[in-house]
This record gives structure tokens, C-alpha cells and sequence, in this order.
């Protein structure tokens, strides 16, 4: 334990059902040291908890390709632009380890930190370059909201130093970001995109689904129902047809509001009007149900 400035800290490793929980940087480095001077491969995972099957899905994964696994569960706070959001996202420790531990027993090291421990008194991001794809899409709705990612990861990614790091491809931008991240940085690890965990009804898992109402439950599925029907059209009209025609959709919804459907390039994720056969593209999607705000995205080709 010690005392930063008028901050009580307590650092501590507990063991809860087999799976060791770190709130501390220093002794999470340490063990990782140790494993890493006996070859042990490291797997990230990192999250904001409140975990679900898609979460599990890149554990498993990471279970899989690495001898061990560290799973970070931190409620960022840089990369929220909308208090509200922030105070409402599910905080659920003690069940995000249980879930973690029917996926391993002991391979499993938990880092659970508190904003203090990351930030100090100075809750601020880095600014970062990432040659514009942070100025698309979500950038464009979420001021700072690319610049409090690339600062958490990059620090996480500087005490775990894992050989493999996974992300979910439901976050498109995020994990293209990251990408970037690691190459404008020269970090040694590599990024690991894992395809979108969905509910047997299409809706695309996500912490925030559990904020939704029932009736907005209910609705929900339409984002993905609009998404595979753009795909098809895709196929033979062009971007701005498609677009509108989602549009109208939206229009004629009254529980979910639309903010962006866009159309872009896999690469640039600039959006596009004109299609080539040589490039990859995917759609991708913001709506509001309520307060609650859902993203999507589709490959089209
Ligand atoms: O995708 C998330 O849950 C978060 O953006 C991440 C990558 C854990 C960074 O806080």
C-alpha cells in the first residue's frame, strides 16, 4: 500500500475461484517478467469488462495461441466524450472473473486497475497521428475518442508487453487504428482481428446491450436485418442507392435513430462513392436506441 499524495492506494494480487486479479502495474510486470524468462507466450485481451461471449471468444482465441493470457478490464475513461456514458457503462468485476475462469483456471491473469492507478491526478490522453483514420466515422462523433484508445493501448501494451494482442472486429476503426498504433510506434506485438460475435437474432454482442430496454431489445436486430439487405444491394447498385435506401429504413423506425451508415474503403475507411473491383469494402453503421448508441459493420465484398 502507499499514499500518492492524498490517494490511498492499495495494491494487491488476489486469487478469486483460480484466476489472479492485479490492480497493480508493478506486480503484474513482474509476473509477466518471470513468465517471459521461461519462453512463456503472452495473449492480450483488452476490455472494458462487463464481458460477454464475444469477449470469451477472443479469450478462447488467445487461450489457444499463447501460454498464457492477460485480460485487462478497465472502464477508460479519456475515451468517452459524454459523462453520461461513462457513469452508466456496466461496471461487473466479480462476474467478468467468473466467466473468465470458465474459460481457464490458470492461465488467466486478470489486470483491474483504477483510474488513479493508470492516470494519476492528470486524466488526459496523448495525442496521436494515425494518418487520418481517426478522423472518419466514429471520429467524427466522438471527439478525442481515438486519441484516449491509442493512449490506454499504448500503455497497457507498454506493462503487458504481449506477444499477441486481440480485438474485436465489431470495433472496425478501433482495430485499423491500432494497427496503425503499433506501426507508427514500433511496438513488438502483433494485432489480432477477430470476427463479430453476434446473438442468435443478429444483434452484434456488446457490453452496452445490456443497458437496452426491452423493447429496444427487441428492435435492436433490425441494425443487422438493415446491414445484411445493404450487402445485397451492394451487389448491384451503386454506394449512394444503398446508402439512401438505409436511410429510409431508419426513417421509418421510430425506436432506433440512425447517425451514420457509411460506405468505405477496409483500408483508408475514407467513404466512397465509386466502386472498384479491386478494393475491399464494408459498410458501417451508428444508431441510437434511446441513450444508448450501437455500432456495426458488414464486409460487402
Ligand atoms: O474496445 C474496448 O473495449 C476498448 O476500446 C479498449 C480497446 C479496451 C480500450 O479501452
Amino acid at each position: 500500500m502507499f499514499i500518492n499524495s492524498n490517494i490511498l492506494v492499495l495494491h494487491y494480487v488476489f486469487l478469486f475461484q483460480g484466476v489472479k486479479i492485479f490492480n497493480s502495474k508493478t506486480e503484474l510486470s513482474q509476473t509477466i517478467v518471470n513468465l517471459k524468462t521461461k519462453k512463456q507466450k503472452i495473449g492480450f485481451v483488452p476490455t472494458m469488462g462487463a464481458l460477454h461471449q464475444g469477449h470469451l471468444a477472443l479469450v478462447s482465441k488467445a487461450l489457444a495461441q499463447n501460454n498464457y493470457v492477460v485480460v485487462s478490464i478497465f472502464v477508460n475513461p479519456t475515451q468517452f466524450d459524454k459523462k453520461n456514458d461513462l457513469d452508466k457503462y456496466p461496471r461487473t468485476l466479480q462476474n467478468d472473473v467468473a466467466l473468465l475462469q470458465s474459460c481457464s483456471k490458470d492461465k488467466i491473469l486478470v489486470f483491474a486497475p483504477t483510474v488513479d492507478m493508470i492516470y494519476g491526478k492528470k486524466i488526459e490522453s496523448q495525442s496521436f497521428n494515425f494518418d487520418g483514420l481517426e478522423h472518419e466515422m466514429e471520429g467524427k462523433f466522438r471527439d478525442g475518442h481515438f486519441n484516449g484508445v491509442g493512449t490506454i493501448i499504448k500503455y497497457l501494451f507498454s506493462i503487458v508487453t504481449p506477444d499477441n494482442a486481440y480485438f474485436g472486429e465489431k470495433d472496425f476503426q478501433q482495430l485499423q487504428i491500432i494497427k496503425k498504433l503499433v506501426e507508427k510506434e514500433k511496438l513488438n506485438v502483433n494485432i489480432i482481428g477477430c470476427e463479430i460475435h453476434r446473438e442468435k437474432n443478429g444483434l452484434a454482442m456488446s457490453s452496452r446491450n445490456q443497458r437496452l430496454t426491452p423493447q429496444h431489445k427487441i428492435e435492436a436486430p433490425f441494425i443487422y436485418k438493415t446491414l445484411v439487405s445493404a450487402k445485397e444491394r451492394f451487389t448491384t447498385k451503386s454506394t449512394t442507392n444503398v446508402t439512401n435506401w438505409v436511410e429510409n429504413q431508419f426513417k421509418n423506425n421510430d425506436l432506433l435513430e440512425l447517425e451514420y451508415f457509411i460506405i468505405a474503403d477496409e483500408n483508408s475507411l475514407k467513404s466512397v462513392k465509386r466502386k472498384s473491383k479491386h478494393k475491399k469494402y464494408r459498410a458501417f453503421i451508428a444508431v441510437f436506441a434511446k441513450d444508448i448508441r450501437l455500432i456495426d459493420n458488414i464486409a460487402l465484398n
